[in-house]
């Protein structure tokens, strides 16, 4: 079966490619490069153990788009492309809609055109309001984001679920949590662009001695510490998750949505605690005020997707933390070492 992945150069696109090559899929990657680089298509094939064929493209190219299609013929398609950074959302939000949007309609026209049946997209917990206390369930109501990527996320569930109204297409929809965490083998794993938006990335960087200490976003929550409540899940359970919600959709009609999470919620002071204790490094920080937009607590109810998927999170946040730290540990020995 080939699958076509968009946005898969990135840092969880690079993740699912993998475990759909390790399970014998036929892949193929399609990237501009805008949040990845050249390098990562490599990686993908040295970790998988074989070549992927791949396209360096903009998703909004309706001409390259439809040549791809015509060219790879795939038998389903998983979707990643996509800007995704909160803070960059709400400083450009008409380049995120325009972007993010424009991206799944041409896809979702080509997909038309070329008889192509199966989408899995990826979206996100950002499309839950605040108006519902977590665990959140799949039930939830949703579209009330509180910036413009979530909202795109949003929106671009309606898309497919309008689409699939007609019976034409099969498809979805992965909410993703927080997702952190690498490969074991080193090769692939998150390396935003410029200044990280997320919290794993910032740790990594003050562990790592590039920035002085971790700015904690607040610690007058009403949670156990006082500090966010997140649900962090490992990117490789969560590439897992991809493959058995493809085998899902190969056997449902119609659209269904999973949250992709641990069920557990763990706060910024508990994942600095627990980076500290696996790799045996300091985390210096401080508290700064509170976020813009951020809830007190965020985490899935992850009961559907164990029961209709047979989906389940196995890795732990040590281990979240250890997969997170090993690229980096290797520099700071060699750096130490010279
Ligand atoms: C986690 C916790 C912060 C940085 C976002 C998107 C979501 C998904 C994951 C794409 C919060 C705290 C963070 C820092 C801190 N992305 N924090 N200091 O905001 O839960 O989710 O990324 O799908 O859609 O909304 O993730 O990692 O930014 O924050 O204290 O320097 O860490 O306040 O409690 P978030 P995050």
């Amino acid at each position: 079966m080939r699958v076509l992945l968009t946005g898969g150069a990135g840092y969880i696109g690079s993740h699912i490619a993998v475990e759909l090559m390790y399970c014998g899929y036929d892949v193929v990657i399609a990237d501009n490069y805008s949040n990845s680089s050249p390098g990562a298509v490599s990686n993908i094939e040295l970790t998988a153990g074989k070549k992927t064929a791949f396209y360096e493209l903009d998703m909004t190219d309706v001409e390259g788009v439809d040549k791809l299609f015509k060219e790879c013929l795939p038998d389903a398609v998983i979707h990643l492309a996509g800007f995704k950074a909160v803070g960059e959302s709400v400083q450009k939000p008409l380049i995120y809609y325009r972007n993010n949007l424009d991206c799944t309609i041409t896809l979702l026209e080509a997909m038309e055109k070329h008889n192509v049946r199966s989408i899995i997209f990826s979206s996100s917990a950002t499309v839950y309001g605040a108006s519902d206390p977590p665990p959140y369930t799949e039930d939830m109501k949703t579209g009330e984001s509180a910036n413009p990527y979530g909202s795109t996320k949003q929106m671009i569930e309606r898309m497919i679920i309008d689409t699939a109204a007609n019976g034409s297409l099969s498809a979805v929809l992965l909410r993703y949590f927080n997702p952190v965490g690498a490969h074991a083998g080193g090769l692939i794993n998150e390396s935003p662009r410029g200044t990280p938006n997320n919290l794993m990335p910032y740790i990594v960087k003050v562990a790592a001695g590039s920035i002085a200490e971790l700015e904690v976003f607040g610690d007058d929550y009403p949670t156990k510490d006082g500090t966010g409540i997140r649900d962090y899940i490992h990117v490789v359970d969560l590439a897992k998750g991809h493959v058995d919600a493809l085998k899902y959709c190969a056997l449902h009609p119609g659209v269904e949505v999973f949250n992709l999470g641990t069920g557990k919620g763990c706060s910024v002071l508990e994942v600095v605690a627990a980076f500290e204790r696996v790799n045996g490094v300091k985390v210096p920080y401080k508290i700064a005020g509170r976020r813009a937009g951020d809830l007190p607590e965020v985490y899935a109810d992850v009961s559907k997707a164990e029961k209709l998927m047979g989906w389940k999170a196995r890795l732990s946040l040590d281990d979240m933390c250890r997969d997170t730290w090993r690229p980096y540990s290797r520099k700071t020995n060699d750096a130490a070492v010279i």
